[in-house]
């Protein structure tokens, strides 16, 4: 029996061996646990630059020219803002702390985006030394501010995109849904306050104004949301052109590509998505009579989401009776919503295996818990596991790599786990684990 490939949502190169333990790009999760400690983020390299080359290309035959911003806030540390870079890709940051990880990996300013609906005078500042290529701006006033930071320096006008909203409502959670009305990011077109700001964004010397912004949410499993939006900025393009005759280069309609979490899920395809996103764009410039923009996207998610699994090991294992009479047996694992609050958040679901072993045919209905003092410390609602899994068994969790490690905290006091990137046989730190010393260097007493 050969070793099985464990597919989707597991990192790509996950298998199973005949001994019945899962290895990532050839490193045994056991090995890996006994070497690094538990939990710890588990990063597929090859599967991360896969794609996003893959989305990349997939665009590109779609569009021609296009370009791909890796949306940081999904997980960025150093190495991967270069790996984005080297396969391609631009970075977007969302903060003056993103855009000091990008510029520490080395990527240009140039092919640096900054979001932000509220940003610092030192992070605009920051972000006009480093000449980044675009800040996607929020709100009248902070056109206004980004022009007078210019006037008072001197130097090149600064490049910036208007945020929109296009009313369009799309993705797994309320609160992930960005471009609804009433929410904080963006400019309605519907209440004129798009116009507005782009209106000013003209009128302004200090700025040089490179197009319109959408992003309608995340975890969007359905193009249509995308084509819709498209419409709305390409509409709000033209009437900026007949208002002024300016007619904006670019338009980036934003990230939110779903993927899969559990077995059976289908992911978001890229081809296809580009391929109806393409059409829409084309079909709406030649009805408004301009010509087609160059587009830009900032997948996160979909690129880092299903490279990663968490890694723990199994503590307290409790049988509990239902209401119902079935049986729940709670996995207590040594992490929990401190490494992955999307359950928690969101109600996220996500799926587990036993990793070690392949443990009894037989299984039960399980719910994997952390060792945080909370009830809704929950890692997973419900999943069949062995019914033979019991303490110091390795557990893993897949498709945590995106908003995982970078919504972690150090609630109860516990240390962020460290994010390992295997590699062809070998496997390397990209984020140490914390220490309490970390934490306690922080406390002064
Ligand atoms: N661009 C903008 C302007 C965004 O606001 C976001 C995500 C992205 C790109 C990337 O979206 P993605 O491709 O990763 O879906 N913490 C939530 C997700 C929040 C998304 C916020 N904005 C979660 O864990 O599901």
């Amino acid at each position: 029996m050969s070793p099985t490939r464990l597919g989707l949502p597991w990192p790509a190169s996950a298998e199973r061996g005949e001994d019945g333990a899962v290895r990532v790009a050839g490193i045994d999760l056991r090995t890996l646990a006994e070497q690094q400690g538990t939990p710890a983020y588990v990063l597929d390299e090859a599967d991360f630059r896969d794609r996003a080359r893959t989305l990349r290309a997939a665009f590109e035959a779609a569009f021609g020219a296009v370009d791909i911003y890796y949306a940081g806030k999904a997980f960025l540390s150093v190495a991967v803002a270069r790996w984005a870079h080297e396969e391609g890709l631009r970075v977007d940051t969302a903060t003056g702390g993103e855009l000091a990880v990008a510029l520490r990996a080395g990527v240009p300013g140039a092919d640096i985006g900054l979001h932000g609906n509220n940003k610092s005078d030192a992070e605009l500042t920051r972000a006009l030394d480093a000449g980044v290529g675009r800040i996607i701006v929020d709100s009248l006033p902070e056109l206004d501010r980004i022009a007078a930071l210019v006037r008072s320096r001197g130097g090149e006008p600064a490049p910036v995109m208007v945020r929109v909203t296009t009313g369009v409502h799309a993705g797994g959670h309320e609160y992930i849904s960005t471009a609804h009305e009433d929410q904080k990011f963006g400019l309605s077109i519907a209440g004129g306050a798009a116009l507005d700001a782009l209106l000013r964004a003209v009128e302004l010397p200090e700025l040089r104004l490179l197009g319109i912004h959408s992003h309608i949410g995340s975890q969007i499993l359905d193009p249509e949301g995308f084509t819709v939006a498209a419409r709305a900025v390409l509409a709000l393009r033209a009437e900026l052109a007949a208002r002024t005759g300016l007619l904006v280069p670019e338009v980036d309609l934003g990230g939110g590509f779903g993927i899969a979490y559990l077995p059976g899920e289908v992911p978001l395809d890229p081809e296809r998505m580009a391929k109806d996103i393409a059409a829409a764009v084309s079909d709406a410039c030649a009805d408004l009579g301009t010509p087609a923009p160059r587009l830009s996207f900032e997948p996160g998610r979909t690129i880092v989401g299903p490279t990663t699994l968490t890694l723990y090991r199994v503590g307290t294992v409790k049988p509990v009776r239902l209401d119902d009479g079935r049986v729940r047996t709670y996995v207590s694992v040594d992490g929990g919503m401190s490494d992955n609050i999307r359950p928690a958040l969101y109600g996220a679901d996500y799926t587990a295996a036993l990793v070690n072993r392949t443990g009894t045919a037989e299984t039960v209905l399980a719910r994997v818990v952390g060792k945080h003092c909370e009830s809704g410390d929950i890692v997973v609602h419900e999943v069949q596991l062995p019914a033979d899994i019991t303490a110091g068994d390795l557990l893993a969790v897949a498709a945590t790599g995106a908003y995982g490690r970078s919504m972690a905290s150090n609630y109860n006091h516990v240390p962020r786990p460290p994010v390992l990137a295997v590699r062809d046989g070998s496997a390397r730190v990209l984020i140490r684990r914390e220490t309490e010393d970390d934490l306690l260097g922080l406390d002064l007493g």
